[in-house]
């Protein structure tokens, strides 16, 4: 049994804003990412369906071209989606980071070119990660909209900039200080009285640390935010979400629950089903027994449906089923 729905749950948590999708690839993220983004958007609320994944899944869940553009889907008022461009994500990162590589070696007066420090820097799979969850972030700062729905949570990244985050702070407050010290003993010793000149990898540092920061507050604070976990009535994927729920326990990051996906209702198969069908059946509701006993939060179950959910009408009939 449900102790509390999906709507429940957001009925307790009326300013609800930050939403997320996770869970093992192929349960459904994308769709119940899109069902809730519709719900949404049906209530009123300006939202934003935004995907970080490479691949045009939302493009081709909405069967409209949603790509590199936040993008008013076609017959909802109030929904947009966007598919965000990795590469281009990526790219800009790229210049970015040679921008700031290239300043400090002339500031160290070190003669080398930026080139193999900016492919070191850049040439790594985390790299690509921490792009895509500095977009996501810079989104939900520019806070354009009253719903924001990600559909695949960042999970590692999540879990690494809260974990890191107060050993990071500590570390930018110790490189302000040694510089904040190297400073005044520079003015004091300079006998010009030139005014010193704007140190932009201070002001970066503090930048970021005010990013931090506010990314942190953004993602712990259970009012706006929730993490919600997708599974299968099947061992692999609930194994994983059972590991991210730990994680993400332990960091602090609020659970909003878990929604079980492509369920196959028990009414749906009689006794002329073939024994494939029955044994599927069958292996689901053993899992099904796991599911209430491991999560106490299962804030909806979806059944599976006689075809694959594509276009508004589909993503409509999901919505209800989660959140009817
Ligand atoms: N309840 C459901 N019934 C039938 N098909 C589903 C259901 N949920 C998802 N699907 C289909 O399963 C496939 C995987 O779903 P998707 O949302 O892309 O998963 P993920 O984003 O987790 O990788 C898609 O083809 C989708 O249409
Ligand atoms: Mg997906």
């Amino acid at each position: 049994m449900i102790e509390k729905t999906m709507r429940q749950f957001l009925g307790e948590n009326p300013d609800m804003k930050y939403l997320f999708f996770g869970g093992k690839g192929g349960v459904g993220k994308t769709v119940l990412a899109g069902a809730a983004a519709l719900w949404f958007a049906r209530q009123g609320k300006r939202t934003l369906l935004a995907s970080t994944n490479p691949v045009h899944s939302l493009t081709s869940m909405l069967d409209q071209d949603v790509f590199g553009v936040p993008t008013l889907v076609e017959g909802v008022d109030n929904f947009y989606a966007y598919e965000i461009d990795t590469k281009d994500t990526i790219e800009k990162s790229k210049v970015e980071i040679r921008d700031k590589i290239s300043w400090f070696l002339k500031f160290a007066d070190v003669k080398t070119k930026a080139d193999e420090f900016v492919e070191s820097a850049t040439m790594n799979p985390a790299f690509e990660e921490s792009a895509m969850f500095e977009n996501m972030i810079d989104l939900m700062f520019e806070d354009k909209y009253e719903t924001y729905v990600f559909d695949t949570a960042p999970t590692a990244n999540a879990r690494r900039l809260l974990g890191m985050s107060s050993v990071y702070s500590m570390w930018v407050n110790k490189m302000l200080k040694s510089r904040e010290e190297a400073t005044s003993l520079r003015e004091l010793l300079s006998y010009s009285k030139k005014k010193q000149e704007k140190d932009p990898l201070l002001e970066y540092l503090l930048e970021f640390r005010e990013r931090m920061a506010r990314a942190k507050d953004l993602l712990t604070d259970d009012q706006k935010t929730a993490f919600f976990f997708v599974t299968l009535p099947e061992a692999l994927p609930i194994a994983v979400i059972k590991r991210f729920i730990t994680w993400f326990h332990d960091f602090g990051i609020p659970v909003g629950g878990v929604v079980v996906n492509m369920k196959i209702e028990d009414d749906a198969v009689g006794e002329e089903a073939p024994d494939f069908v029955k044994n599927r059946l069958k292996m689901q509701q053993g899992y099904m027994e796991g599911i209430w006993s491991s999560f106490p939060d299962v804030r909806a179950i979806v059944p599976l449906f006689e075809t694959e959910v594509r276009g508004v009408e589909m993503l409509g009939r999901t919505a209800e089923a989660m959140f009817g």
